[in-house]
């Protein structure tokens, strides 16, 4: 039975209640592979770079900031003025107020917030909005319009927001996931003044191969495959060396395939999730 939005609304509040008791340092709030992470965010930081993303002394948003991976990756390598993470899961924001990192002169502000609930007051509009791994989690047609609403009226007139899609040519509706197609994603946006201004794939074997049409026992198959065998290699890892030479090894693979692919193939085709950036439309 596919999960619905409080499906999974409930299954991150034990997901982080989880985290949040077993947590006793910064380095348990994290969501991800290190794989991954080695792979995207220089990705996403050249991205922000290339759209004028005014992240350092701007007001950032972070929505669904779930244990903080985000928080932490602007905290690690920007200077916003403000760095505000919601979540609907209240476990989140419990397991985020436990964290005191050094934030140099950003201000940190955690709260419980539900982007599908209609009217959202935080303040000022943000400068640059990251919704990471978020929207394909709102399956419900009118929810998902609601959350873009509310998306819009938060982001500043120059401000942009970048969203994790996947953006296949044919919608599908997984168990997790509603993966909307790139016309259906893009005739949303458009519904609530918004519109696509780059789309750029963070990775090749990182994610969930939901770029790629067809059912599971297709293409998308040998990629699970792939990731699977990555993952036991990962963790059968003996020692920190080991562990360490297979994720460097891992993501060279994974940067030299995406440079190749890149060359011949717009980022909207390859298999993985894309970084889309959103701007007003006027
Ligand atoms: C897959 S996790 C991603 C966490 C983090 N953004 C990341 O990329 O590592 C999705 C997060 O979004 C939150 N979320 C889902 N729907 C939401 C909504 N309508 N409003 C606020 N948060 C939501 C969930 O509670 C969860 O923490």
């Amino acid at each position: 039975m596919p999960m619905t939005q409080e499906d999974i609304r409930c299954h991150y509040e034990k997901e982080w209640k989880g985290k949040s008791d077993r947590a006793s340092d910064a380095s348990g709030l994290t969501y991800s592979s290190p794989v991954e992470d080695a792979v995207l965010y220089p990705i996403y930081q050249q991205l922000a770079a290339d759209v004028g993303a005014r992240v350092d002394g701007g007001r950032v948003l972070d929505v669904g900031c779930g244990s903080g991976r985000w928080i932490r990756f602007f905290l690690e390598r920007y200077r916003p003025a403000l760095l505000m993470g919601i979540d609907f899961a209240e476990a989140s924001i419990e397991l985020l107020r436990k964290w005191s990192p050094p934030t140099d002169g950003t201000t940190l502000d955690f709260r419980v917030a539900d982007i599908t609930s209609g009217h959202l007051s935080l303040g000022e509009p943000f400068d640059w909005i990251n919704v990471a791994n978020v929207l394909f989690h709102i399956p419900e047609p009118d929810l998902f319009m609601r959350a873009l609403h509310t998306l819009a009226s938060l982001v500043a007139p120059d401000g942009r927001i970048v969203t994790t899609e996947y953006l296949p040519r044919t919608s599908m509706r997984t168990e997790w996931m509603m993966v909307r197609s790139r016309y259906e994603f893009e005739a949303a946006v458009q519904a609530v003044g918004l519109r696509i201004v780059a789309v750029r794939a963070g990775g090749f074997f990182v994610h969930d191969p939901m770029g790629l049409d067809g059912p599971d026992q297709g293409v998308r198959r040998r990629f699970y495959q792939v990731r699977f065998a990555q993952e036991r290699l990962l963790n059968g890892a003996g020692d920190e060396q080991t562990r360490g030479f297979l994720v460097s090894y891992m993501a060279e693979l994974e940067q030299a395939t995406l440079a190749f692919c890149k060359e011949r193939l717009a980022d909207i085709d390859l298999p993985g999730q894309k970084l889309v950036v959103l701007a007003r439309a006027e």
